[in-house]
C-alpha cells in the first residue's frame, strides 16, 4: 500500500509531467506551423482572378513590400499613403514588374478627415476588394515617458494606428460581407503583446489592435472573412531605425513572405486570430508565452527602452552640439 506521502509525490509528478507535456506539445505545434505547414492560399481571396488588395502605408517598409508581394501573387493593388510622389513611384514599379492594375490614393491618416475617407470609400466601392492590409503606423520619436510626450504625437498615434484601421475596415467590409470572402491583415507588434514603458501609447494602440482583431475575427468568420492580427518583432525599416538584418530582425522581404505563406496559422501566437509568422519571431512569441510572467517581460521591456532612450538622448545632444559648432 502507498503511504500518503507517496500519493502526494505521485500526484505532483503527474501534474509536473502534464505541465511539461503540454509545453512540449505547444512547442511541437509551433515548430510544425512555422517550418512545415502552409497557410490559406491567396487564391481564396481572389489572387489571379481580378481581385484587389488595399494596402495602407504602402510607400515604404513593410507596406511597400506587402504591395509588391501581393502584386506578384496577381492581385491588383490600391496603395493608400501620405505622399503622392512616393505613391506614383511605387505604382509605376509595380506596373512595370508585375503587370497588375494599380491605383493610388493620397491620405494623411493623422488628419483623419471624413471627406477624404468618403472619397476613398467611393474608390473602394468600385473595386472587387479581396484583401485589406491595415499596415500604416506611426510611433514615438524616441522612448519617452507618457507625462512628457508631445500631445500632437499622442493624438497622431491614435489617429493613424487605431482609428485608421477602424475606418479602413469599415470601408471594405460591406463588399467583403456581400461576396462572403476577404482577408484583413492588421499589423501588430510585440509592444502590444508585452506592455512597453516609454512607448506607452504605441504599445497600448497595438494591444487595441490585438483585442479588436480577435473580437471582429470571431464576428466575421461566419461571413467567410479571415481576420489576422500579425504579431511582429523588429523588422528592418525606417520606423524600427534598424538598418542591418540580424537573426531576429529580418528584412521586409522574408518577413512579408512568411506572413503571406502562413495565413490562418498561429505559428508562435497563443491567442485566436493572431499569427507570429516569421520563424524567429514565432519562437520568441512561444518563449514569452511559456517562460516568465508578464511582470518579468514588462521589466525587461522597461530596461531595454530605458537604454534606448539614454542612447537616443545622447545622440540628440551630440547633434545639437554639432549644429551649434557649425553656426
Ligand atoms: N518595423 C518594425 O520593426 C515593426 C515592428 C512591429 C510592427 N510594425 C508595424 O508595421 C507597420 C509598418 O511599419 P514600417 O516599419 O514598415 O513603417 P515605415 O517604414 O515607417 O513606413 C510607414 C509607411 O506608412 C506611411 N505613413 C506614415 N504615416 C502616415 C500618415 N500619417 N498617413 C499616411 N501614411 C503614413 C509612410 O508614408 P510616407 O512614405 O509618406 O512617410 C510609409 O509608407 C506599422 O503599423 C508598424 O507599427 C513594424
Amino acid at each position: 500500500m502507498f503511504s500518503s506521502n507517496c500519493w502526494v509525490t505521485t500526484a505532483l509528478a503527474a501534474v509536473g509531467l502534464a505541465f511539461i507535456g503540454y509545453r512540449v506539445l505547444t512547442l511541437l505545434k509551433t515548430l510544425l506551423e512555422l517550418y512545415v505547414l502552409k497557410g490559406i492560399s491567396l487564391k481564396k481571396f481572389g489572387a489571379g482572378q481580378g481581385a484587389w488588395a488595399v494596402i495602407t502605408g504602402a510607400t515604404d517598409g513593410i507596406g511597400k513590400e506587402f504591395a509588391a508581394q501581393l502584386a506578384k501573387h496577381k492581385l491588383n493593388v490600391l496603395l493608400v499613403s501620405r505622399t503622392q510622389s512616393k505613391l506614383d513611384a511605387v505604382a509605376q514599379q509595380l506596373i512595370d514588374e508585375h503587370h497588375v492594375e494599380v491605383k493610388t490614393f493620397a491620405l494623411d491618416f493623422t488628419v483623419g478627415n471624413d471627406a477624404d475617407f468618403q472619397r476613398l470609400g467611393q474608390v473602394i466601392n468600385g473595386l472587387n476588394v479581396g484583401v485589406l492590409v491595415n499596415n500604416v503606423g506611426t510611433n514615438h520619436e524616441i522612448p519617452t515617458p507618457f507625462a512628457e510626450e508631445d500631445e500632437k504625437l499622442i493624438n497622431d498615434i491614435v489617429e493613424v494606428n487605431i482609428k485608421g484601421a477602424l475606418k479602413m475596415t469599415r470601408l471594405v467590409l460591406p463588399h467583403m460581407r456581400e461576396k462572403r470572402s476577404g482577408l484583413i491583415l492588421n499589423l501588430g507588434s510585440f509592444a502590444g503583446l508585452v506592455p512597453t514603458p516609454y512607448l506607452s501609447v504605441y504599445s497600448a494602440g497595438k494591444a487595441f489592435l490585438s483585442t479588436w482583431s480577435q473580437a471582429i475575427g470571431k464576428e466575421l468568420a461566419k461571413d467567410g472573412i479571415v481576420v489576422e492580427h500579425l504579431n511582429t518583432y523588429f523588422v528592418v525599416s525606417a520606423m524600427s531605425k534598424v538598418r542591418r538584418p540580424t537573426l531576429a530582425i529580418p528584412l521586409v522581404k522574408p518577413y512579408v513572405s512568411s506572413a503571406l505563406s502562413k495565413i490562418g496559422l498561429r505559428c508562435g501566437a497563443n491567442i485566436p486570430f493572431t499569427s507570429t509568422p516569421y520563424h524567429i519571431h514565432g519562437l520568441m512569441n512561444w518563449a514569452i508565452n511559456t517562460i516568465g510572467t508578464n511582470g518579468f517581460w514588462v521589466n525587461q521591456n522597461f530596461a531595454i527602452q530605458t537604454d534606448i532612450r539614454r542612447r537616443a538622448l545622447r545622440k540628440r545632444e551630440r547633434e545639437a552640439a554639432a549644429l551649434r559648432k557649425s553656426d
